[in-house]
């Protein structure tokens, strides 16, 4: 049987909407609480090199008040890597950045980078910090993460979500296949898998069905789900989904 699924909820748009209009409404930090409330089973914020949505004083609030994990998510910079060894959130997330990008377009290029990316997790391991990479459903990048020391990688659901947005059934089975192929391998190499990255009620449930997955980080349709029924149903709704599919 699989193991449990944990949802990790993103809450970067929380503060995107804050910083629309400067101030300190809405306040991610609430958010935050009512996730764990509402049985999130951790929070993810990603502190972007721009602060377009969380600032470095959201991160301070959160080791503050967070009873639940914090999943900090974040570009392999020196920057974040000194203000993650001052906070030693719970797990790191270490994800490529560009300014120019609406969102995170696409997974860590590991493969390519396997030395620089080594030394750069080596401290946040040290430090007390699960470390995870967010990487395509790629047997290359998958075995880069292995071989530099990730604990855990985040496969990046962005095609599969947008195949099903699209409608075309033959690229959604060709991604949720890769997706399923690369869970297994990077289980069988003792890596934890997560995923996550555009996932909404209408296709999380092949996703949760992947039995080596343990967790799925879940923001921006959460969020604006959030607006029409509260942050505490979609949450419930989302977990509710995740659960059937699990069986
Ligand atoms: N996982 C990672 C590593 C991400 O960068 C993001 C987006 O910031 C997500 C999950 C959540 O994606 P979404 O907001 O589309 O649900």
């Amino acid at each position: 049987m699989a193991e449990q699924l944990r949802l990790g909820v993103n809450i970067d748009h929380v503060a995107t909407v804050r910083n629309a209009r400067g101030g300190a409404l809405p306040d991610p930090v609430r958010a935050a609480k009512l996730a764990e409330a509402a049985g999130a089973d951790g929070i993810t914020a990603h502190l972007r090199e721009d602060r377009r949505h969380i600032s470095d004083a959201d991160i301070e609030a959160l080791m503050e008040t967070l009873t639940l994990p914090l999943n900090f998510e974040m570009a392999a910079t020196d920057e974040m890597q000194a203000i993650a060894l001052r906070h030693k959130p719970h797990a790191v997330c270490i994800v490529p950045e560009r300014r120019e990008e609406r969102t995170t377009e696409g997974g860590l290029e590991v493969a390519r980078e396997e030395n620089r990316l080594a030394h750069f997790i080596a401290p946040l391991r040290e430090a007390g910090c699960r470390v995870s990479i967010f990487i395509a459903a790629d047997r290359a990048q998958v075995e880069a993460a292995h071989r530099i020391g990730a604990q855990v990688i985040e496969l990046h659901t962005g095609a599969y979500c947008e195949a099903y947005a699209d409608g075309d059934d033959a690229a959604q089975a060709a991604e949720l296949s890769r997706l399923t192929d690369m869970a297994a391998l990077a289980h069988s190499l003792g890596l934890e898998v997560h995923a996550g990255h555009g996932l909404t009620y209408g296709d999380v449930g092949p996703i949760a069905a992947i039995p080596e997955i343990r967790e799925l980080n879940i923001g921006h349709f959460l969020i604006g789900e959030a607006i029409f029924v509260g942050l505490e149903v979609a949450i419930a709704e989302m977990r509710r989904i995740m659960r059937e599919a699990r069986g």
